[in-house]
């Protein structure tokens, strides 16, 4: 029998600039560019193991057997990796998400980036990042972004080949986020779904796509400057933008509860009363995840903890890209 293991850990990241629809559904090329903070208190980590004695794809997550639709996501995503090589192992993968699983805090980014670095060590392809990132693509968008820690650039490209990841800057600057939990239960409308009906039927969609490459290349500007007030009111402009979007779908859909509502008031109220520079930013859920300065957390989290409960609170500072573990980092 012969058995090829690899094991891999990477970090979800946040979008400032969103990625919000397909040109290519297939090989999932976007509409526009994106750029991501990756973060460090969330991540998954994936085990595969390759071995000539299994006759299916076998899949774990957080312990549980997955069913056969699940399954086949998965198997799918391993093809790309078998047509490759030509080596056809079937794979058991096992996987951890420390992070809430579809509840639009990015697990699919953290995943996808996770099993693809898994499978480049399994198969012994050993891929350098940026062209490992061009395979987590088709697993999920956002994975792409997940190669590279602190600022990272998903270059829309218009080809498997160029549409990568792109690492920007390594946020070592006094910059960091806080998650406000609204929900982690599970989403209605995946992203994918989400995206799909937004980008056939919302009549704004043509003006996200053309104001998005505007705010990428401002954020870039302001990024370079660390320029907190800037990064955060382009992120806030955008993340809006696209939320917008979904509004004016066919049917509409939403993904605010009336608890992010709540929180974006809050936000505006530190920063408008306290001086303190803390924008927002929110994904294919209702979770809302606000930019500041890694020492304003402090003062942020008090402000916020007199409206939502402290558990619902997590801080987090930029995170790294992705990295091998261990057997006994696995097993630890
Ligand atoms: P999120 O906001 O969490 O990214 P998505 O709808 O984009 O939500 O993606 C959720 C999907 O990602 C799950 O339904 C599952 O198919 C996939 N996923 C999440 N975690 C894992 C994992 N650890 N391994 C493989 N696939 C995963
Ligand atoms: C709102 O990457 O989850 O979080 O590519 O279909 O798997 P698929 O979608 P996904 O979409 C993420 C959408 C977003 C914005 C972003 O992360 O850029
Ligand atoms: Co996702």
């Amino acid at each position: 029998m012969t058995t090829s293991i690899g094991i891999t850990r990477a970090h979800t990241n946040i979008a400032l600039i969103k990625y919000w629809g397909k040109e290519n559904k297939e090989l999932f090329i976007p509409m526009n560019s994106s750029l991501s903070l990756t973060l460090e208190a969330f991540y998954t980590d994936t085990k595969v193991e390759l071995s000539d004695t299994l006759t299916e794809d076998e899949f774990y997550l957080n312990g549980a057997k997955q069913d056969e639709a699940a399954i086949a996501k998965i198997t799918r995503f391993l093809d790309l990796f078998r047509t490759e090589t030509g080596d056809t192992r079937r794979a058991r993968v096992e996987s951890l998400n420390f992070v809430p699983t579809a509840a639009g805090l990015a697990s699919s980014a953290s995943a996808f980036a996770a099993l693809a670095g898994a499978m480049n060590e399994a198969t012994g392809l050993n891929m350098p990042a940026q062209k490992l990132s061009t395979y987590a693509r088709r697993g999920s968008g956002s994975a792409t972004r997940s190669l590279f820690g602190g600022f990272v650039e998903w270059n829309k490209g218009d080809s498997n080949e160029n549409s990568m990841a792109i690492p920007v800057d390594d946020a070592n600057f006094d910059i960091g986020m806080i998650i406000i939990v609204v929900s982690a239960a599970e989403k209605k409308i995946s992203s994918r779904a989400g995206m799909e009906l937004t980008v056939s039927t919302s009549p704004f969609y043509e003006g996200w796509v053309t104001s998005a490459a505007t705010d990428l290349a401002d954020i870039k500007e302001a990024i370079k400057d660390r320029d907190i007030h800037r990064i955060g009111s382009i992120a806030e402009f955008n993340g809006m933008k696209m939320h917008a979007t979904m509004l004016a779908s066919n049917p509409p859909f939403c993904y605010f509860e009336p608890e992010s509502i709540v929180a974006q008031q809050t936000i505006r109220t530190i920063r408008e009363e306290r001086g303190i520079p803390a924008y927002f930013t929110m994904d294919a859920g209702p979770n809302v995840k606000v930019i500041c300065k890694a020492s304003d957390i402090p003062a942020i989290l008090e402000e916020l903890g007199k409206v939502f409960p402290s558990e619902k609170l997590i801080p987090t500072l930029p995170g790294e890209g992705i990295r091998t573990l261990t057997e006994d980092e696995w097993n630890a």
